[in-house]
């Protein structure tokens, strides 16, 4: 059964289009015939074409995002939008972590809820980090000063400053702010869920754990022990998901197969949130 029909002569945004999961979700949204503006700091060689539209945009610009938002808006209607850009804790400031996994996605997804058309949908690639309760309360603090941010500042260009304020006010460094970030786009995606419920426009996360995607690669080359404590081929037969894998997931929860799933964080991760629960806690990662 093919579902071309559903996608095809749609819009979609997706961040992160360049690389791994999020280049994967454009390449099967452009064969299906949905129209993909693809956002990403790194180069994308392909396109413009009339279904795919490579944009060179950095989301921690916060000014920039906002604009290039406007200008689409005025452009042409908008069906989906997927948020897989996001960076690893490794080698970067706690900044960059909440400011790209976090800000920019609740940015991105506040603007576009309410302009979604019917029948819409919003899927954020958050990530096994972001499962924990523990990580609620300061989840719970990051997204009221992203919304502070918004409010004080919808053009994006001075808000973002009492944001990171409260973030280096309230977290230790890069490593913990990933979980933190990914909890908090958890949450988001559920008030989303709720608020949009009305409109017929859904919003949904997914939570990879260990997909083969250039990032991954990056944590088992250049930070091994990170890379073992992690176990992260403890999964599904031992071994990675592929990006395809994953994005087969987000373009389920975009499509016509699930219109009734919303406000849900579904886990694609091979079994192993199962595994820990249950006959191998070993597995636990924090
Ligand atoms: N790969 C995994 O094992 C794994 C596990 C859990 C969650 N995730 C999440 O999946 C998502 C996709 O990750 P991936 O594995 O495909 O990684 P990736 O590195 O292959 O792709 C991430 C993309 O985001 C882009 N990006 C980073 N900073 C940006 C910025 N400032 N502005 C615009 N674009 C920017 C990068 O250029 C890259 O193209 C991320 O949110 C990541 O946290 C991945």
């Amino acid at each position: 059964m093919t579902d071309d029909w559903f996608f095809a002569g749609k819009r979609a945004i997706v961040t992160g289009g360049a690389s791994g999961i999020g280049r994967a979700v454009v390449t099967q949204l452009v064969r299906m015939g949905t129209k993909v503006w693809s956002l990403d700091v790194s180069g994308q060689d392909d396109g413009p074409s009339p279904l795919m539209v490579p944009v060179a945009l950095d989301l921690m610009d916060g000014a920039a995002t906002q604009a290039w938002l406007d200008g689409v808006a005025a452009e042409e209607p908008i069906d989906f939008v997927v948020n897989a850009a996001g960076v690893s804790p490794l080698r970067e400031t706690l900044e960059r972590v909440v400011g790209i996994d976090f800000l920019a996605l609740h940015r991105i997804c506040s603007w576009a809820a309410p302009r979604l058309e019917a029948g819409g949908a919003i899927v954020n690639v958050a990530s096994v980090a972001g499962i924990y309760d523990a990580h609620t309360e300061i989840a719970e603090v990051l997204i009221e000063a992203a919304d502070l941010a918004l409010a004080d500042d919808a053009s994006g260009a001075a808000g973002s400053a009492g944001f990171f304020t409260t973030a280096n006010a309230r977290i230790d460094g890069p490593g913990i702010a990933y979980a933190y970030a990914k909890r908090a786009v958890i949450l988001l995606t559920m008030r989303i869920a709720a608020q949009q419920a009305g409109r017929q426009v859904r919003a949904n996360s997914t939570s990879p754990h260990a997909a083969a995607t250039p990032m991954h690669y990056a944590i088992k080359r250049n930070e091994p022990e990170m890379y073992e404590r992690a176990k992260m081929t403890s999964t599904f037969g031992g071994r990675w998901s592929s990006p395809d894998e994953q994005a087969d997931v987000v373009l389920f929860l975009l499509g016509p197969r699930s219109t009734y799933v919303s406000g849900v964080n579904l886990l694609v991760d091979g079994g192993w949130y199962a595994a820990m629960q249950t006959t191998s806690p070993e597995l636990t990662q924090h």
